[in-house]
């Protein structure tokens, strides 16, 4: 009786950590048992729904399975579909809001949940059981089949959200929506819209229109960002774009059918040169040549941490028209925006310019202010007060944190964990955004091979994030995020290859208990998930397959020591110039590198074809690391 309770559980356990190598799920589930059979998808089968509610869901699995299966399948309200979505008329309280159940057996498929976002999340289940070419966009014929499974789901958070910086670079509307679609199938619920920055306004104020008729326009520029020529005088600025109200709406609508809310963002009182491009009487310069900034360097970052801008970018919070301003920009947009939270940024704000201005200098004597950071936090609580009026909640970079903050703004930690750390022990609502773990614009594999920014995250460190610091109470975390900033991202499938797979680690991060962990098996679903992109058409990086090459010691003593983020690779190598492939030499060890004028190449291979790219180190590149 022991061995056989014993051999259940060890049966068990390998289902629920999803080792079956027929189901691979991202985010992983909390609970599968698979058993014996599949159902089998045909012309003759059947999609039902119990009620209003679940016929949407219902009609978006019908619209998707036809395009690949060619079938014509329309949903009917029915308790008997071999596809039944069921809402549950007294709620499972295990499941809560988001959650679902789905049995399959060789009869069909039956998804119950509590609300329809549970439907959907359960409907992107099903689609990720079946064959992956489920994902094609033109008819193909195979067997459609999907395994017999029990499955119980539902999220560690309740905030799972990724960001897109529009303002760097302008996506359009139909590229948010497609986004918004590709991450809301890895169960994330909320898009967190990065409109303004100091390259341009996105949202268009029909009571500022100069807003997006300056604002939203910068002269072209190519090359690296921070690079770039600063705009000529008089030169036309012709790139760019925004999205009209009639726009937002039907993104906002897009979004909500996806169980995605939308957070939009205005980055003030910093990253504003675009407001200040359109109404330059809105900073303490008031610079009528302030142009939106086409990715010219215009700061200075030093190493204590500390920075300075040479353009001023930031908004003077000792003017009342200031203020007038972002009551009519919150004020159309509270009524655009649906959801409780309006993000009002807050990082990065440079304050060198109010230091230097009479009005800043009048409100920090009159208020008993001794540092211009008190500024800062005087300009965030007349923010908050401005949204509380319209009935909305202030959510904020942790710099909002400096100076302090209301007690009911949330904040969201992107330095690091700390400021999360600090948020939460003052009783703060926080979400987790660490550059250390989820910045997808960060490098994702050999920094001389992937497209230079500021620093380097590998999908194995986003994997390995728990969203919970330590020693924090739980109840404060709403959830985590990550954060696709584009100054070096111009188009979607960039933006896609920025995101995936690193958005896939992190949506098990922030889904699926961190007990079920496990990086080898995680592998295996990344790898299912790149056949379904692949046929899907969304780019994705492949750069889990490079060498991984780290030196110690240093010239004329260097060991070189190789690996690779996917396990079992063979790594070959050479260091006479050759180009390498199965003929060099195979890493088995670290090693000395002779002294002399080396360059190192490497390169990765499984069962016998070339898998990763080429990566060569020449002796500077050596010498750096
Ligand atoms: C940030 O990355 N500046 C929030």
């Amino acid at each position: 009786m022991k061995k056989l309770i014993f051999l259940l559980l060890l049966f068990s356990l390998a289902t629920v950590y999803g080792q079956n190598p027929a189901i691979q799920l991202i985010p992983q589930p909390v609970e599968i048992q698979q058993s014996e059979g599949v159902f089998v998808l045909t012309k003759t089968s059947t999609i039902g729904f119990d009620s209003q509610e679940s016929r949407k869901i219902a009609e978006m699995l019908s619209q998707k399975l036809n395009r690949s299966t060619g079938f014509s399948f329309k949903p009917q309200q029915d308790k008997a579909g071999s596809i039944q979505f069921n809402l549950n008329k007294a709620p499972v309280a295990q499941i809560g809001k988001e959650g679902y159940t789905l049995v399959s057996s060789s009869k069909g498929v039956v998804i119950t949940a509590n609300k329809p976002a549970g439907l959907f999340y359960g409907m992107q289940t099903l689609l990720q059981l079946l064959p992956e070419e489920i994902e094609s966009k033109t008819p193909i014929t195979i067997t459609w089949s999907v395994p017999s499974v029990k499955i119980t789901d539902y999220p560690r958070f309740g905030w799972r959200g990724i960001m897109l910086d529009v303002s760097r670079n302008f996506f359009t509307k139909e590229e948010v929506k497609l986004y918004i679609d590709q991450i809301a199938r890895y169960k994330y619920n909320t898009f967190h819209w990065h409109l303004t920055d100091d390259n341009g306004w996105r949202i268009e104020i029909k009571s500022l229109p100069r807003l997006t008729e300056v604002g939203a326009w910068r002269v072209p520029r190519f090359g690296q960002f921070g690079q770039r020529a600063e705009p000529k005088k008089g030169e036309a600025a012709t790139v760019g774009g925004f999205y009209t109200q009639a726009d937002i709406k039907e993104i906002i609508q897009y979004a909500q059918d996806r169980n995605v809310t939308i957070v939009p963002e205005i980055d003030v009182p910093g990253h504003s040169m675009s407001a200040i491009a359109a109404y330059p009487e809105l900073s303490c310069t008031k610079d009528p040549d302030t142009k939106v900034n086409p990715g010219s360097s215009f700061s200075e970052w030093y190493n204590d941490g500390t920075f300075k801008m040479l353009i001023d970018n930031t908004l003077n919070p000792s003017d009342e028209k200031v203020y007038e301003f972002l009551d009519k920009v919150f004020t159309e947009m509270a009524v655009l925006f649906p959801n409780p939270y309006i993000h009002v940024g807050g990082d990065e704000c440079y304050k060198g310019f109010w230091t230097k201005d009479p009005g800043c200098q009048a409100l920090m004597k009159k208020m008993n202010m001794t540092h211009p950071e008190e500024l800062q936090a005087y300009f965030m609580k007349r923010v908050e007060g401005i949204l509380k009026a319209k009935g909305k909640k202030l959510i904020g970079w942790d710099e909002i944190l400096e100076g302090g903050i209301g007690p009911e703004a949330t904040v969201m930690s992107w330095r690091g964990i700390k400021g999360g750390i600090e948020a939460a022990k003052l009783g703060h609502d926080v979400v987790m955004t660490p550059t250390t773990f989820a910045y997808l614009d960060y490098q994702q594999g050999e920094q001389t091979i992937e497209p230079p920014i500021y620093s380097n995250l590998r999908l194995s460190k986003c994997y390995s994030y728990e969203t919970v610091p330590e020693g924090v109470d739980a109840k404060y975390i709403l959830g985590g995020q990550g954060n696709l900033w584009t100054e070096q991202v111009v188009t979607l499938h960039h933006a896609e290859y920025m995101t995936w797979p690193r958005g896939w680690a992190l949506a098990e991060d922030f889904w699926s208990p961190k007990e079920s962990k496990n990086w080898a098996n995680f592998v295996l679903r990344v790898e299912k998930q790149f056949e379904r992109a692949e046929i899907e058409g969304v780019n994705y990086s492949p750069a889990i397959y490079d060498a991984i090459i780290n030196v110690r010691g240093k010239e004329g003593e260097m060991t070189l020591e190789m690996d690779s983020e996917v396990p079992g690779l063979d790594i070959f190598y050479t260091i006479d110039g050759a180009m390498p492939n199965i003929y060099s030499i195979k890493y088995s060890n670290p090693f000395k590198l002779p002294s002399g004028p080396i360059t190192v190449r490497v390169i990765t291979y499984r069962n016998g074809k070339q898998i990763g790219h080429l990566v060569t180190l020449r002796p500077e590149d050596l010498k750096k690391r």
